[in-house]
């Protein structure tokens, strides 16, 4: 039997970050036009004015203080609240691709790993940039990768549905090498006008070269086990597709953004997912105690805390279950792989952890994982 492992992850953080306080300004400025622009109807009762975001508020009630971006200027410009990322021509790499191939080659470098030796490519991520041809050959070809390459889309638990799918192919021998890449443009599909959720996102890219063992590097994380699962939920839903398409500008058509009833997703996700991660635990023998360290999915810190206590059975340290919400905000599927990448340099051989991921669908996936060597 050909056992998976990963070999290394990868990083790419966007340059420009936005603070709470930059982008609470911004929603303050639009909201004082738009109420300025339907003074009328606000008087006559047709309207509801819109009140002011707060930085307190979404410390508060998310744990995040700032977020990376693509384009910053045109996110924190109350006459366009919406990154403006331009169009590039069929000839040039998309810049989906792009940020990918950066994650990828941070992950290659620190397995030594040649594109040559590599069999394969997932993008697994929630928002493609477009339907074909798929981002993952585009990856593929950038990095001079041979064999084959497709994307997946599984939402805020893309990278753990990746994780197995590369696993269950170096397992059946269909690739030695897998490459699997998550890059999130998540404020493509923000709606910067929302009060509810305008701070929700941030942008990145992540990788992780999943292998056969026989040629991994000597440190490398044992796959100890994979369990996935998914329930449908209309909390969570962003309608956009060829069939439906956003206004040209994006303002204008909210359902074609994000969407959540965010209060829904926190009460029915926290108790699915710590009741999953206790049961794929029991199936592998292990124990709380015996978990080293959980890289959760990084959506909401007071989420974290209480599916940590829930697995734990007493409160979690910061050294427990890192957060990297603070700085890089919900990055969709590339949240638990950040804080696994991040924070993960310190673990011993034998020492065990959990990456886990949980989002829209809903959709949930746990990887217990070993460190060698
Ligand atoms: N600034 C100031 N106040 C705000 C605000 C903002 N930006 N947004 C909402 N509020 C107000 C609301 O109007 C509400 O006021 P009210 O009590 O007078 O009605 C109050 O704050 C509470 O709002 P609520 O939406 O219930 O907040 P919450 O504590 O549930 O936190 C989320 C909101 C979204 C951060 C939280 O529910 C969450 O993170 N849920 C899970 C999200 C998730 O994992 N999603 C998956 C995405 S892939």
């Amino acid at each position: 039997m050909t056992n998976p492992v990963i070999s290394a992850t990868g990083l790419w953080t966007p340059p420009h970050s936005i603070s709470n306080a930059e982008l609470v300004a911004s929603y303050n400025a639009w909201a004082d036009i738009w109420n300025r622009e339907n003074e009328a109807e606000i008087k006559s009762g047709l309207m509801d004015p819109k009140t002011h975001s707060s930085v307190e508020f979404i410390e508060k009630a998310s744990g995040i203080k700032s977020r990376f971006v693509i384009d910053k200027a045109g996110v924190i410009d109350p006459d366009i609240m919406a990154p403006r990322i331009p169009e590039r021509p069929n000839e040039q790499i998309s810049v989906l691709a792009e940020m990918a191939v950066l994650a990828a080659r941070d992950a290659m470098q620190a397995a030594g790993r040649k594109p040559e030796e590599i069999g394969a490519v997932i993008c697994a991520a929630s928002n493609m940039q477009r339907a074909y041809p798929a981002m993952a050959i585009e990856v593929q070809q950038a990095l001079g990768i041979e064999g084959f390459a497709f994307d997946m889309n599984v939402a805020c638990s893309s990278a753990t549905f990746g994780i197995q799918t590369a696993a269950d192919f170096v397992r059946a021998g269909h690739a030695k090498s897998v490459l699997m890449v998550n890059p999130e443009i998540c404020s493509g599909h923000l709606n910067f006008t929302d009060r509810d959720s305008h701070f929700i996102f941030g942008d990145v890219a992540t990788a992780v070269l999943i292998e056969n063992e026989a040629m991994a590097p000597a440190a490398h994380w044992k796959i100890l086990g994979t369990k996935l699962k998914t329930q449908f939920s209309n909390n969570i839903r962003n309608n956009f597709g060829f069939l439906n398409r956003a206004a040209p500008d994006g303002v204008g058509a909210p359902d074609k953004l994000f969407l959540q009833e965010g209060r829904k997703v926190f009460r029915e996700v926290v108790p699915m997912v710590a009741e999953m991660i206790g049961e794929h635990m029991g199936e592998l023998g292990l124990t709380p105690e015996g978990l080293r360290r959980m890289w959760l999915h990084q959506a909401n810190a007071n989420m974290n805390r209480l599916i940590s206590a829930k697995v734990l059975g007493r409160e979690a340290a910061e050294d427990d279950s890192p957060t990297v919400l603070d700085t890089y905000a919900n990055t969709s599927s590339a949240g638990s792989i950040i804080a696994f990448h991040k924070h993960s340099g310190d673990f011993k051989p034998g020492e065990r952890g959990l990456i886990c991921s949980f989002g829209a669908g809903y959709s949930a996936g746990t990887v217990f994982v070993e460190r060698t060597g």
